[in-house]
Order: structure tokens, then C-alpha cells, then sequence
């Protein structure tokens, strides 16, 4: 069957395979037009969910009061029932616990602390390209894309150097899988690894505080008692999961798409295009996480459909940010776009707290490879990531050569 002949109902979005298999944006067009907003039906595994689509339709549900996320921000793990996290985690907590939750955290990111963050990752991101320019064929996402997320977040935790590595395995293994021999039993395994890895740093903060973020976030009260080592070790865990693979998927989607355009790349180099606004085409256009979840806590209408309360929901942000009403020639990679009030960091109450450090990281990305490489060239074809949740590529076979 063609992409195009997929009908607007026809494929099955719990399933990771229809992200590989499939033009995801020839169906996703077909949706808009056809059936913006509609019920997925239940499959043998899992319940029935809303679909929503539409720019116009995704923007305002990100700020509805009526959708929760305390039962899960993500649809494999609504699916399933209730995320484990919710109420502590600061993504899956509902309001009025979760806006003082969200400023202690968002406190703790100070400008010292987001200065000094920053200005590694420049410098570490300079060194990483450098180290690969006229070398020859070699993964970027290896090399680069993988390296630079996870230790910026672990340079705002203060983590440890001789722990990075175990938790960018746990990470991987929690959240996405190269092929389809997905083990739930071992990404489940993986989550608990991690959360137990963070009570314990909690705890040793908690009794020998230092200046850093975890320190700060101990020392703290939210409505009226300090966070308990659990809870600090979930919200420890959602910068990491929140910030490492949608930042790494982000810089491979971008280096991809500029070797796809070298009109593009040419404009970014010669600095026809500002690298800020290249960073926006570049989320937009990669859109690192398809959907966001929520959860109906009363009866709404939306686009017609009557919701009841309980009933799953689900913002497709990777339509929304195609949406050719609002973006023009939606698939076609133009830096220079400009509105571009793309939704891939989402929007309203849980918008990203990481947004500030993810457009630093892919600024200096850019920065870098407009200072030190001429061309670059793809080597071969990069592996789809296996999930329903995660947008991108696995692996990125490239060559760079220097200016
Ligand atoms: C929230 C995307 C980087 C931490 C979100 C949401 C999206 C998103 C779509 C909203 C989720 C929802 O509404 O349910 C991205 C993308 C990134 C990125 C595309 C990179 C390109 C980061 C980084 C960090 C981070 C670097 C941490 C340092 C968080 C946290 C939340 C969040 C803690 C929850 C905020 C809340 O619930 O109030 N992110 N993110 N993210 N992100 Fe990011």
C-alpha cells in the first residue's frame, strides 16, 4: 500500500513499526484533512484513544485545564495505566502541586549555573568536532550527538564523571530500542536503575550539601514540606530522560536535513541565516518527541467529538508542526522560516524547562560546524528509532571535511 493510500484511520499509532514503516508526514496529512480530530480505535492490546492533529486545535489543549497528565505524558505509558510517577515527577503532576514543583526546579537552573553549563558545552562541542573533521567515515551520533546532551545535564546535576557512561546505557535502554526486539521488562529494569541511582545522590546531597542544583532542590520546601528522597530522585531522572535523547535526536535530525539541503547549509555557513533561526527550523522540522499524552479529568468537546472524562487524549505535535495552515510548504527545510512557532518543546504549564539549555546545545552545534567543516556527506542510511514517542535516527554514517 503507498503511503498516500493509508487512510486517515488506518494506522496503528501504538504500534512503533508505523513510524518506521510508513511516510509518517504523507499520513499525517491525510489526517488533517480528512479526520483532524478522531477516536483510535482499541487494538488487542490496548484501549481506544483520541487523536488530535491540527495546529490550531493541538496549541490550545497543551493549556486546558481539563487535560492531566498525572496519569502519564507519553501513550505507551498511559496505555499501560498509571504512570508510577505521577504527582512526583514534575512532568506527570497536575496542577495546584505542579506549578510550585516547576519553580523550585526552574529555581535551581540559576543564570551562574546555566552560564557556566552553557559555556561547556561550547567548548566540549568545539573539541568533538574538531576530532572528527577529514578523519573519514565516522557516527555522528556516536561520536557527537550522543556525548554532548547527557553530559550537559550531568554537568547541572553534578554528576559524577565516572557514573555518565552507565546512565546514558539506562537511559537508552529506558526509552527507545534500535530494532523491533523491544524488551519492556528490561526498559522498565533500566527506570528503576536510574531512580535508584538518584536517591542515593539525593540522599548523599541531602546530608553534605553542596552549591549544586540537586543541593539546591533538596534544601527547598514545596507547599510546605521538602521533597523526599524518591521525589527527588524521579525529577533528577526527568531532566535526564527529558533532556538527553530529544537534544540527541534534535542534532541528528538537523545535521541530516542540512546534508539533504546544501542550498541550506551554504546559507547557514555564509551567514545569509542567523544560527538562532536556524535552530528553530531545526526543531520544528525535526520534531524530537511525535506526541504528547493526556488524560480527560472532565467531560470536554474537541472539534466537535464529545471527550468523557477518563478518556485518553493525544496531541500529535509532529502534525501540528506540519501543519500547512500555520507553516508555509511545511516539509520543505527553510532556515530562515520565520514565524516559526513550532511546538516541540510543547506549550503552556509543562513547556520545556529544559528549552533554554537544548537551543544552546544545537546553537553550538551549528556554531561549530559552520566554523570548521566545508562538506559534509552521508555514508550510508541511517536506522529509524523503533518508537511511537522518540522522532528520529539511531545512527548518522557521515564524513566531514574541513573548511
Ligand atoms: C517538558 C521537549 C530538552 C527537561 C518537555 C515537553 C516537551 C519537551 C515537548 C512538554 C511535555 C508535556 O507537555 O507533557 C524537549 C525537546 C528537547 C528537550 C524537543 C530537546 C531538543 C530538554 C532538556 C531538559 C528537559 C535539555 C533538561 C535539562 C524537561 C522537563 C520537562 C520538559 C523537566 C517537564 C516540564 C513540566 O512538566 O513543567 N520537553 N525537551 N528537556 N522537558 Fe524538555
Amino acid at each position: 500500500m503507498s503511503p498516500t493510500d493509508l487512510g486517515a484511520r488506518s494506522l496503528d499509532l501504538t504500534d512503533p513499526a508505523a513510524f518506521v514503516d510508513n511516510d509518517v508526514h504523507a499520513y499525517w496529512r491525510d489526517v488533517r484533512a480528512r479526520n483532524p480530530v478522531h477516536w483510535h480505535e482499541p487494538t488487542d492490546r490496548n484501549p481506544g484513544f483520541w487523536v488530535v492533529s491540527r495546529y490550531a486545535d493541538v496549541q490550545p489543549l497543551y493549556t486546558d485545564a481539563a487535560l492531566g497528565s498525572a496519569r502519564g505524558n507519553v501513550l505507551d505509558v498511559v496505555l499501560r495505566g498509571d504512570d508510577s510517577a505521577g504527582g512526583s515527577m514534575v512532568a506527570v503532576t497536575d496542577a495546584p502541586r505542579h506549578r510550585p514543583l516547576r519553580n523550585l526546579l526552574f529555581s535551581a537552573f540559576t543564570p551562574r549555573v546555566l552560564g557556566e553549563v552553557v559555556e561547556e558545552v561550547g567548548r566540549r562541542t568545539t573539541e568533538l568536532v574538531s576530532s572528527v573533521v577529514g578523519r573519514g567515515t565516522f557516527d555522528f551520533a556516536a561520536e557527537i550527538a550522543d556525548r554532548i546532551p547527557m553530559d550537559t545535564i550531568c554537568d547541572l546535576l553534578s554528576i559524577p564523571a565516572a557514573d555518565r557512561e552507565e546512565l546514558l546505557g539506562w537511559n537508552k535502554r529506558a526509552l527507545s530500542s534500535v530494532d523491533a526486539g523491544y524488551d519492556e521488562l528490561d526498559a522498565i529494569a533500566a527506570r528503576n536503575e536510574i531512580v535508584l541511582y538518584f536517591m542515593d545522590l539525593a540522599q548523599e546531597r541531602r546530608d553534605r550539601p553542596g552549591d549544586d542544583v540537586i543541593s539546591l532542590i533538596a534544601a527547598a520546601e514545596v507547599e510546605g514540606r521538602p521533597l523526599t528522597v524518591e521525589e527527588l530522585a524521579v525529577n533528577c531522572y526527568s531532566l535526564i530522560l527529558g533532556g538527553d535523547e530529544t537534544s540527541r535526536v534534535s542534532a541528528i535530525s538537523g545535521v541530516l536535513a542540512l546534508i539533504g539541503h546544501p542550498g541550506q547549509w551554504r546559507a547557514l555557513r555564509t551567514g545569509e541565516v542567523s544560527v538562532e533561526s536556524a535552530v528553530e527550523e531545526v526543531l520544528r522540522w525535526s520534531t524530537p518527541s511525535f506526541h504528547v499524552a493526556r488524560t480527560a479529568l472532565r467531560d470536554l468537546e474537541i472539534g466537535g467529538n464529545a471527550v468523557r472524562a477518563g478518556d485518553i487524549v493525544t496531541l500529535w505535535t509532529v502534525s501540528a508542526n506540519n501543519d500547512e495552515t500555520v507553516f508555509d510548504a511545511p516539509r520543505r527545510f527553510t532556515l530562515s522560516r520565520s514565524p516559526n512557532k513550532h511546538l516541540s518543546f510543547g506549550h503552556g504549564p509543562h513547556y520545556c524547562l529544559g528549552a533554554y539549555l537544548a537551543r544552546a546545545e544545537l546553537r553550538m552545534l551549528l556554531t561549530a560546524l559552520v566554523e570548521q567543516v566545508g562538506r559534509m556527506e552521508l555514508c550510508g542510511t541511517p536506522r529509524p528509532i523503533y518508537s511511537n514517542f522518540l522522532n528520529g535516527y539511531d545512527d548518522l554514517p557521515v564524513r566531514f571535511e574541513g573548511i
